[in-house]
C-alpha cells in the first residue's frame, strides 16, 4: 500500500514549510492576553482607505456573480498609475501569486532560480516547486551583491529575484548598481524586481525599475496592495512586465483569480493617494524613533527602506520573541533567516512602537535562560 508520502513529488518533499508570524488570535489563546501589538508581518495598522471600505461594502451585495476574469478596469487604472500599457500589467492574488506564475510559466526542472542571501520565503519555494535549483548568493553587509549575482549566472539560470526593498533586510539596490547589473544579464534570464515595499522608500538612489519593463527588457516589477494600501487580507498584488512576460503569465493564471471585492477595493484605493501618504509618514516617523531608541540601547540595526527593520538583540532571538510575546508584542525571529540573535520588527503606529521598545527593554533586562 502506498503512503501519501510515497505519492508526493520528490521536489515537494524538500520544501521547508513557510513560517508565518504568530496571529494575534493564537497569542490570545495561548497566553490569555487580549491586546496584542502585532509587529510580525509588515502590515499597515492604519488600515485601508475609507473609499476602499465603501467600495467593498457596495461590492459585497454582488458577490454571487463571478468577478471580471480580466480585471479590465483595475488593469487600466494600474496601467495609468504606472505609466505602462494595460498589456504590461498582470494582477495576482497578492504578489505571491505573481511569483508563483513566474515559476510556472518560465522555470523548467533542473534550471536555476537565483536570489540573494536572506531571501523572501517565496523565492526558494519557487525553485523547490518547479524542481529547479535554488541558487543563493551571499549578501554583502545585508545588501545584494549584484556583481557576485551577475557572475553566478549560468546557461541554466532562468529567474533572478531582487528584493528592493529586500525583506527582511530593508535594503535597496541603488540605480547605478542595478543599471550595471542589467547590462550583464543575458536574454535567457527573467529578472524579477520585488518592490512590495516601494511606497516607503525615501532613498534618492532608488532606481526606476519600471523603465526596464517599458523598454521591453525581460523583467517583472512586483508591487502589492498588501502593504502601504493596507489590504493584506484581500490578497491583491500585481506585476508590471515586458509584454511578452505578461502574456506568458496570463497563460498560467487561474481564471477569476481576483475577487470582485478585491478589484473594487484596489480601484478605490488608487483614487486615494492621501491614505498612502499617511502611512508613509507614519513609517518615516516610526523609523526615526526606532533608530534613536536602538542607538540609546546600543543595539545594532540595519537602516531600512521598508516598514520593518532588523535589529540585533545580542540574545537568542527565540528567547526574546517569547519574552516580547508574554508582554503582548509579536515580532519575527531572525533564526528563520539564519540570523540567530536578530529580530525583524514591523514599524507600527507611535503607540505600538513605544510599546515594543518598552517590552524590548524589559525583555533584555531579563536574565538569559541557562
Ligand atoms: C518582499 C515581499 N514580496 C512579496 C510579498 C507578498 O505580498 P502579497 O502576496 O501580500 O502581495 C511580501 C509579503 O510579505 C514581501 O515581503
Amino acid at each position: 500500500m502506498f503512503r501519501t508520502r510515497d505519492l508526493i513529488r520528490p521536489t515537494v518533499k524538500r520544501i521547508t514549510p513557510y513560517s508565518p508570524g504568530k496571529s494575534s488570535a493564537e497569542v490570545t489563546k495561548e497566553l490569555g492576553i487580549e491586546e496584542i501589538t502585532k509587529l510580525a508581518s509588515n502590515e499597515n495598522p492604519l488600515g485601508p482607505s475609507p473609499l476602499a471600505i465603501e467600495a467593498m461594502q457596495k461590492a459585497a451585495a454582488e458577490v454571487f456573480v463571478y468577478p471580471d476574469p480580466l480585471c479590465v478596469e483595475l488593469t487600466q487604472a494600474l496601467a495609468d498609475h504606472l505609466q505602462v500599457l494595460p498589456e504590461n500589467v498582470i494582477i495576482g492574488r497578492g504578489s505571491d501569486e505573481v511569483i508563483s506564475m513566474l515559476g510556472l510559466a518560465f522555470v523548467n526542472p533542473g534550471e536555476e532560480v537565483m536570489f540573494s542571501q536572506y531571501p523572501f520565503a517565496l523565492y526558494p519555494l519557487t525553485a523547490w516547486i518547479t524542481d529547479a535549483q535554488a541558487v543563493e548568493v551571499p549578501a554583502y553587509d545585508f545588501e545584494h551583491d549584484l556583481e557576485a549575482m551577475a557572475k553566478a549566472i549560468t546557461p541554466r539560470t532562468k529567474l533572478i529575484f531582487i528584493g528592493t526593498p529586500c525583506n527582511p533586510t530593508g535594503t535597496i539596490v541603488p540605480a547605478d548598481e542595478m543599471a550595471s547589473f542589467m547590462r550583464k544579464v543575458p536574454d535567457h534570464v527573467v529578472v524579477v524586481f520585488d518592490e512590495a515595499y516601494f511606497e516607503y522608500v525615501d532613498d534618492p538612489s532608488y532606481p526606476d525599475c519600471l523603465s526596464y519593463a517599458r523598454q521591453g527588457r525581460r523583467v517583472a516589477v512586483l508591487r502589492t496592495f498588501s502593504k502601504a494600501y493596507a489590504l493584506a487580507g484581500l490578497r491583491i498584488g500585481y506585476g508590471a512586465c515586458a509584454r511578452s512576460v505578461a502574456d506568458a503569465l496570463k497563460l498560467v493564471r487561474a481564471p477569476f483569480n481576483i475577487s470582485s471585492m478585491g478589484q473594487a477595493a484596489a480601484l478605490a484605493s488608487l483614487r486615494d493617494p492621501d491614505q498612502v501618504a499617511r502611512s508613509v509618514k507614519m513609517v518615516a516617523e516610526g523609523k526615526a524613533y526606532l533608530y534613536e531608541e536602538f542607538e540609546k540601547m546600543r543595539l545594532r540595526y540595519v537602516p531600512t527602506q521598508g516598514n520593518f527593520m532588523l535589529v540585533d538583540t545580542g540574545r537568542d532571538s527565540r528567547e526574546i520573541f517569547d519574552a516580547l510575546m508574554r508582554r503582548g508584542v509579536t515580532v519575527r525571529t531572525g533564526d528563520i533567516f539564519g540570523l540567530a540573535t536578530w529580530i525583524r520588527v514591523t514599524i507600527g503606529t507611535r503607540e505600538q512602537n513605544q510599546r515594543f521598545i518598552a517590552a524590548l527593554a524589559e525583555a533584555l533586562g531579563e536574565p538569559t535562560s541557562p
